[in-house]
């Protein structure tokens, strides 16, 4: 097992720039998810790490042991892809066994390696199958259990499950995740999709455009987002947004105004100039539907969609477009004029310019 810190590493292909003083530190055991959309140097980030990619400027240490210059081999780690490249002529076992008897060793461990991962990944009666008779998510298993038979110093996932679908993947993150209770080994997992990262990891971080936004727990990260990116980027359906002014009410109250509404939504206390332009996000799950003159918004109903559990209402408000979700069964039709409640701390408040939380 390994701790892993990456201090300020930088990473440029000629004169492109994809990471940017990158800074992250995982502790022994930790389960740490990088998620960012496409294109924001995951990847680049996990194969630096795995010693497949140099770096430009930075350090990268396993175990307070500086590796910069240790090749892949050496770092002890394993890596597990979308892709799960096995080798298609080889049994099950024998794609497990193959890491290990490449490093030369007897039969006997080989055995006896394969089959406790066999084991713990329920493979036990796939011994024998050859990769074209197997699932998606059996490949994947087995991709994870010639990661394993290494008994490696840490595992680096890359998005190993977007190939699945849906449904599999659901199953294959609680597999994964049960994994990681049993193994206790440190591991880093990339993905771009935000419902794996919350509901997997230790610790989240969320990469824009090779550079750390912002990390924390799961919850941290979606009850606080540090700023707009991250508060746009995590949660479903995504966090509603509208202009607003931060401005006080005739008993020097903080209040917010919104364009299109006449009245004026209570905020916790602020500091900062008056009238201050800031943008509110309010999450979808985090307002009830009212009467409309009971709402502290007004809004008027553009779609409603059902899934069963949940009803997802989208509304105008003035210029804005907003989604409501709600757990009660909802009669509503379009153009319907419902109103809108929540409480103040649910309110997100972002300065305008910088796009900081402010709150
Ligand atoms: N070998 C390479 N040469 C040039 N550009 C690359 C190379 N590998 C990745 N990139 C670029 O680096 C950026 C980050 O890529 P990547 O780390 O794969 O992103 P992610 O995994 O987050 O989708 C992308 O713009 C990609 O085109
Ligand atoms: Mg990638």
């Amino acid at each position: 097992m390994a701790s892993i810190s990456l201090a300020n590493i930088s990473k440029r292909f000629g004169s492109l720039s994809v990471l940017d003083n990158v800074s992250i530190d995982i502790r022994d055991r930790e389960f740490v998810a990088l998620v960012g959309p496409s294109g924001c140097g995951k990847s680049t980030l996990l194969r630096i790490v795995a010693g497949l990619e140099s770096i430009s400027d930075g350090e990268i240490s396993i175990d307070g042991e500086v590796v910069n210059d240790l090749g892949p081999q050496k770092r002890d780690l394993a890596m597990v892809f979308q892709t799960y490249a096995l080798y298609p002529h080889m049994t099950t076992a024998q794609n497990m066994a193959f890491p290990l008897k490449l490093r030369g060793h007897s039969a006997l461990e080989i055995d006896k390696a394969v089959g406790q991962a066999a084991s713990t990944l329920h493979l036990d009666d796939l011994m024998d199958r050859l990769p074209r008779a197997l699932s998606g998510g059996q490949r994947q298993r087995v991709a994870m259990g010639r990661a394993m038979v290494r008994e490696p110093r840490a595992f680096l996932f890359d998005e190993p499950l977007s190939n699945l679908d849906a449904k599999l993947r659901s199953h294959m993150r609680l597999e994964i995740r049960q994994l990681h209770q049993a193994l206790n080994a440190t591991s880093i997992y990339v993905t771009h999709d935000q419902v794996e990262a919350m509901t997997m990891a230790d610790r989240i971080v969320v990469m824009n455009r090779g550079r750390v936004e912002q990390e924390g727990s799961p919850i941290e990260l979606f009850d606080r987002p540090a700023n707009l990116f991250v508060a746009s980027f995590l949660g479903s359906p995504t966090m509603n947004m509208a202009d607003a002014v931060l401005t006080t009410d005739d008993e020097g109250k903080p209040v917010l105004s919104f364009d299109a509404q006449t009245s004026r939504i209570p905020v916790p206390a602020f500091t900062g100039a008056p009238n201050r332009k800031v943008i509110a996000g309010l999450r979808p799950q985090h307002m009830d539907v009212v009467p409309p003159d009971e709402g502290m918004i007004q809004a008027q109903v553009q779609i409603v969609e059902n899934t069963g559990c949940e009803t997802n209402i989208v509304v105008a408000i003035g210029a804005e477009t907003w989604t409501v979700q709600s757990r009660q069964r909802q009669r509503l039709a379009q153009g319907d004029v419902i109103g809108l409640i929540f409480r103040e701390e649910h309110i997100h408040l972002f300065d305008h310019g910088s796009q900081k939380r402010i709150n």
